[in-house]
């Protein structure tokens, strides 16, 4: 069986680091919430070894959450990370102080002594770079810990007990501001811990192909197409698994991007041999959106129509016992939230969520465990074009939400030729890897311009592109303004029926990507 590290959640923004060094490593591993672990949850797991987390709430204070004494007495290593450090010094019988020193940001540790965690990474002596995020800290250890690197702020700031195989971090080893901390992690996992490093994307497919062919038996599977990589991925897995068993459907929206439809279907049909049924909705599409302008009501009819189209065509093809999707890892994450509370909707993100019980499907996920960029590694592993894999997120809504105000056939076909001279300047000067997101979005207004004698009064697009490393952030990016100068020029003069080209440069947040 592969080798399983169980890191347990207490709410930091950065437990998922934990589990992408983790990971990179060549070792699987889990994220759980400390709330659910517990002596049952630790002995099913079967982990190799244990990490906790950091988090925001303080061990000083009574109802804060701590770490179900199983994980000590599993017999296995324990790697407490800031918060985590704090609650099993606290818990082991240690002392753990509101500190008055905080450190935030950049810090220095001494190492003062070595230990199995060093081994081959720190020697005693050293001055290291670290990343520090706390208020409390460590001021006494409990018995069988020993001091092994000290900071300003922090007298404690690496702790060992090399007999239980217990380490305490007050730093984060798993951002990329501790520069050796990925090296810390892997010595925890392979040195101590005694993983094998065997988590590889081969070892994936085979693995994900038998779990795939136990779940479907001899049921059948439909799987929503959407062009993007996920949804990709998880048909060529499933096709591998399950072979004819598996249908694709293509939903044409009329909303894609200029060629999408065609490399859809070349790529799958042509080269995969996939059954695939390419439908075109996108009449339906547009006059269910007609005369619509609210960005909520436009993604709730999209979300809508694309149920109904896809279940009248899976019916339409015989029929199904399972939905493929392509859920990723962060988005079955479930992490600690100290905060609690709903959060406000911004954006009501189309997905194919109310399928599976419209249909009566089972699911099949495929990729359920699996980050970004282990699904493009994973794609790569099967052979699949690194042009597909590479591509930008592209939303559900398609160009419905990068089209302001009521949507119309004609203005989806201006808006496709501008977004596509866009992104082939951003690829012709090597930038689309750079950048998350690239694309057009037509404005709601027209203004007056001049071409050769005559006066113009046409229509705007604004230009996005950002960089971001999950999409919940990101920042506009910086062309040159001769870049953005050449494209707009392209633009006005190519495209009929545009006559002004805008740059958004605004950050997220305030901003979201797409516009509505
Ligand atoms: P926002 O606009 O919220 O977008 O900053 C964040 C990321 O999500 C994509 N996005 C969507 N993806 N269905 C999707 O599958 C949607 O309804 C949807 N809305 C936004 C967006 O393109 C960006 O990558």
């Amino acid at each position: 069986m592969t080798d399983r590290i169980l890191i347990v959640d207490f709410g930091s923004q950065v437990t998922q680091l934990i589990a992408r060094r983790v990971r990179e490593a060549g070792v699987y591993c889990e994220i759980a919430p400390c709330t659910r672990v517990d002596a049952a949850f630790v002995a099913s797991f079967a982990p190799r070894a244990i990490i906790l987390s950091g988090g925001p709430a303080s061990v000083t204070e009574a109802d804060t959450p701590r770490a179900d004494p199983a994980i000590f007495a599993a017999g296995v290593p324990v790697l407490g990370i800031c918060y985590g450090q704090q609650t099993m010094v606290e818990q082991l019988g240690g002392r753990v102080e509101a500190g008055h020193s905080r450190e935030f940001g950049r810090a220095t540790v001494e190492v003062t002594a070595p230990c199995a965690l060093f081994d081959g990474v720190w020697a005693p002596g050293r001055r290291e770079t670290v990343w520090m995020s706390h208020g409390d800290r460590v001021t006494a250890l409990p018995a069988g810990f020993r001091a092994v690197a000290v900071s300003e702020g922090a007298p404690f700031a690496a702790i060992a007990d090399d007999a239980r195989r217990f380490y305490g971090l007050q730093f984060h080893p798993e951002v990329v501001h501790t520069p050796h901390g990925a090296a810390l992690l892997r010595t925890f996992t392979h040195a101590v811990a005694g993983c094998g490093g065997d988590w590889t994307m081969a070892a994936f497919r085979s693995q994900a192909i038998v779990r795939i062919r136990e779940r479907v038996g001899e049921g059948r599977v439909v799987c929503g197409l959407s062009g993007g990589v996920d949804s990709s991925v998880t048909a060529v897995l499933l096709h591998e698994a399950i072979g004819e068993r598996l249908t694709c459907i293509f939903v044409d929206t009329g909303l894609l991007r200029h060629g999408e439809a065609d490399e859809v279907v070349t790529l799958f049909r042509g080269h995969y041999n996939i059954p695939l049924v390419h439908v075109d909705a996108s009449q339906r599409f547009l006059t269910a959106l007609d005369g619509v302008d609210d960005p909520e009501r436009k993604r709730k009819i999209i979300g809508a129509t694309f149920i109904d189209v896809f279940d009248e065509e899976a019916h339409r093809a015989g029929g199904a016992d399972f939905l493929a999707q392509g859920t990723l890892y962060p988005d079955v994450i479930e992490s600690v939230s100290f905060h609690g509370g709903p959060s406000v909707t911004i954006k009501s993100h189309h997905n194919v969520g109310g399928l599976p019980e419209r249909m009566k499907l089972a699911l099949v996920e495929p990729l359920r465990e699996l980050f970004k960029d282990e699904v493009r590694a994973l794609g790569r592993e099967l052979g699949m074009p690194d042009r597909l894999l590479r591509r930008h997120p592209f939303p559900g809504p398609g160009l419905a939400v990068r089209i302001l105000g009521p949507v119309s056939r004609d203005k989806a076909d201006l808006l496709r030729k501008a977004d596509a001279i866009f992104l082939q300047e951003i690829d012709l000067a090597g930038l689309y890897d750079a950048i998350w997101q690239a694309f057009a979005v037509l404005l709601p207004v027209r203004t007056v311009g001049v071409m050769g004698d005559a006066r113009t009064y046409d229509a705007v697009v604004a230009l996005r592109a950002v960089t971001s490393t999950d999409g919940m952030t990101a920042d506009s990016y910086p062309f040159d303004h001769s870049f953005l100068a050449r494209v707009a020029a392209r633009i006005v003069n190519e495209v009929r029926g545009l006559g002004r080209v805008v740059y958004d440069v605004t950050s997220k947040p305030p901003g979201t990507i797409e516009w509505e």
